[in-house]
């Protein structure tokens, strides 16, 4: 096969093509390799596919859908499974966050949730208010919007010269003198949300259109939010009329044994960007759930017979990504996921601590069904240890994700009690022989 030709994502491209790892099929719990080898999927694909591979249910909806309608289009048009979508993802969002944007991915959800908060301050008369606050460390998808509101060095440098102007950010939340080892929510780190009273003074309240933070932080490795933080970021932006984003990308559906974070941590974000579990990750399929006073005031701003909001996609509310999203959120109720995930949440937490000790351990740090391993880098090659662990972990049968050096788990929440013991055993025995 000749793999010259794929320009892969977030790929050392040329290190992939020297030695590729192929998956060619997937069931439950389980990918299995070109060669045929099973492989354990501890990270639920990339955070997504919450309710395994291969469901039945969902694939024979999206077979269904597209044999009956394959597309149609959600601009002055719509079809019903885009209206049923809706208000299956509405019925599990906090109370007040029932409007549904669709998008086709996190990054476009995060996107569209940019750009609803500044139609919303126009639309009462704050068009002033244009600046964004993100957080070091934060991700959210790539787009120029996310990029500029995320935190991920890496992610920026080559574009920081087109990054979005009038951008801040909060400083991020993970100090190991503090916290290192920590079970759950950190105690220690609450008062780092004040800063945002700072920036907020600095800029002027006047100009802030809004907060964004993924409530945990994820891709850059998994950062729990201490405890009382995500409380007072919310009492900050009440005060100054700042709305505050919940970038739920990977958490929402489940991931902390809640349908949202916002859910599991009691505290009710004027908006939520969402895509991943929203449909297990079958078809591309992204969300914004906006606080209903958010939607009606741009919907009410607008003369009779226009268009409210000039934003969407070709593939908003895609009809197979919908009939997906309805099957999945079928499931997830029928089967319980989002309780068996808080079943499960402590024998994870158990194994993953188990590993303390273990060679370069330098952190354990879990939340629900996410849990992450810091290793000490190797001195002179940062991120080496955390890839080759990942190559040993793929080589022994057990698929975990790394970024630089942090080891992340985010398993299907089907995962039973034996294969969390063999994920973690197999992550102990790699250990054992990475340098
Ligand atoms: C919090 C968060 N926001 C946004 C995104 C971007 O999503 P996508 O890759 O679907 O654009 C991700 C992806 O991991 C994410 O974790």
């Amino acid at each position: 096969m000749d793999l010259s030709q794929l320009w892969m994502p977030f790929t050392a491209n040329r290190q992939y093509k020297a030695a590729p790892r192929l998956l060619v099929s997937a069931q439950g719990m389980y990918y299995r390799t070109e060669t045929g080898r099973e492989i354990l999927d501890g990270t639920a694909g990339l955070w997504c596919v919450n309710a395994g591979h291969a469901r039945p249910s969902i694939v024979a909806a999206i077979q269904r859908q597209a044999a009956q309608l394959d597309y149609a289009p959600l601009f002055q048009m719509g079809h019903p499974l885009a209206f049923e979508a809706a208000g299956r993802v509405a019925s599990l969002m906090p109370p007040g966050l029932d409007r549904i944007f669709f998008a086709n991915s996190g990054s476009e959800a995060v996107d569209s949730a940019l750009k609803i908060a500044l139609a919303y301050h126009r639309a009462r008369g704050e068009g002033q208010r244009t600046h964004f606050i993100g957080r070091e460390r934060g991700y959210h998808g790539v787009g120029f919007g996310g990029i500029s509101v995320g935190g991920i060095a890496g992610n920026r440098k080559a574009f920081s010269g087109a990054l979005l102007p009038h951008v801040d950010h909060l400083p991020h939340t993970l100090d190991l003198a503090q916290m290192a080892f920590s079970r759950g929510q950190p105690g220690w780190g609450a008062h780092l949300a004040d800063d945002l009273e700072r920036i907020v003074a600095l800029h002027d309240p006047s100009s802030i259109a809004a907060v964004v933070v993924e409530p945990l932080a994820g891709s850059t490795g998994v950062l729990v939010p201490p405890k009382g933080y995500l409380e007072r970021l919310r009492a900050l932006c009440d005060r100054h009329g700042i709305l505050l984003v919940f970038d739920e990308v990977i958490t929402a559906f489940g991931r902390l044994g809640a349908a949202t974070a916002a859910e599991y941590f009691n505290i009710r974000p004027d908006l939520i960007t969402m895509a991943k579990a929203i449909n297990n990750a079958a078809v591309p399929m992204g969300a914004v759930a906006v606080r209903r006073e958010v939607h009606d005031t741009v919907i009410d701003a607008a003369a009779a017979g226009a268009i409210e909001l000039f934003h969407g996609y070709t593939y908003s509310a895609h009809p197979l990504a919908a009939a997906a999203a309805i099957a999945t959120l079928d499931l997830y109720r029928d089967e319980g996921l989002f309780a068996r995930a808080a079943m499960l949440a402590p024998a994870l937490e158990q194994s993953v601590h188990a590993l303390r000790g273990a060679p370069h351990v330098q952190d354990i740090r879990n939340l629900g069904m996410v849990a992450a391993v810091e290793l000490a880098p190797r001195p002179g090659a940062p991120g080496a240890r955390g890839y080759e662990t990942f190559l040993r972990c793929f080589e022994l049968g057990v698929l975990v994700r790394y970024t630089g050096d942090v080891l992340a788990f985010s398993p299907p929440l089907i995962i039973d009690a034996g294969q969390i013991a063999q994920l973690f055993a197999t992550v102990a025995q790699a250990l054992r022989t990475v340098p």
